[in-house]
């Protein structure tokens, strides 16, 4: 990892599940701090078309698009898009090019009734904490998850949020917490160790349906830090 003429590292960033909305809009935001992004999917034309798509927002930036398994072994860190039902299977299929990573998992375990979002009882602790089960040898972040994809895809609209990290290893922690602030208007706030992922994960069931309630796009705010 070098210094690039935009002052972002020369690091890669993998998505693994990266062409639904979640993924395309981080994808977006990092791509355009000047970050090398890698856009990963279950078929390799998905990748590249949402790669292009992509590109077509934001020409000239560092875009590209291959299968998940090729994403997993390329990235020096990899973020995890996937839905909750694909996220243990799709972890166990690519713990080996995970391992020694830093692994970011977005993923808020949530079922939805009428409408209604609720959080979803999940036997580690949390999505986070299953991610870390799973890949014994990643270092495993907790991030973004109450970040919505429809603020995320709107490129030069802050997000205006914070971003509650929570991770077991220190330094993986601080890298995402710098990360995080890459996208403007963000503000990363260190939550803790992983176990506190779980209060992160389910808290987005609420700020979604508040957005129902108030048709907005709510966010998370920590005060007093
Ligand atoms: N959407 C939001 O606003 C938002 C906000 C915060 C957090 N999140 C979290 O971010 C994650 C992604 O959200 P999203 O809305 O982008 O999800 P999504 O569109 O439903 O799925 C993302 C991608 O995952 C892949 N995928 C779907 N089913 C799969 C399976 N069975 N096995 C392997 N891969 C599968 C698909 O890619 P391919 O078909 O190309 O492989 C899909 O494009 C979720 O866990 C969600 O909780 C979302």
């Amino acid at each position: 990892m070098g210094p690039s003429a935009s002052g972002a590292s020369q690091r890669t960033l993998g998505f693994i599940g990266g062409t639904g909305p979640e993924g395309r809009g981080l994808a977006l935001r990092f791509a355009k701090a000047g970050e090398r992004v890698l856009i990963g999917s279950r078929s390799a034309s998905r990748a590249e078309e949402a790669a292009a798509g992509l590109l077509k927002t934001l020409p000239g930036v560092d875009v590209g698009g291959a299968i998940n398994e090729d994403v997993a072994r390329q990235a020096d860190i990899a973020i995890v898009t996937v839905p909750y039902e694909a996220h243990r299977s799709t972890l166990e299929s690519l713990a080996e090019h995970l391992a020694g990573k830093i692994v970011v998992d977005v993923v808020a375990p949530l079922s939805f009734d009428k409408g209604i979002a609720s959080a979803v009882s999940v036997d580690e602790g949390s999505a986070a904490m299953q991610a870390q089960a799973t890949l014994g040898r990643s270092r495993v972040v907790g991030a973004f998850q109450s970040i919505s994809a429809q603020d995320l895809l709107v490129p030069d609209r802050p997000v205006d949020s914070d971003v509650v990290v929570c991770a077991d290893d220190a330094e993986a922690k601080k890298i995402i917490m710098g990360l995080a602030e890459q996208i403007d208007g963000v503000r990363a706030v260190d939550g803790g160790g992983l176990q506190n992922a779980r209060y992160v994960e389910s808290f987005t069931a609420l700020l979604l349906n508040i957005n129902r309630i108030y048709r907005a796009h709510s966010t998370i705010k920590i005060g007093g830090v």
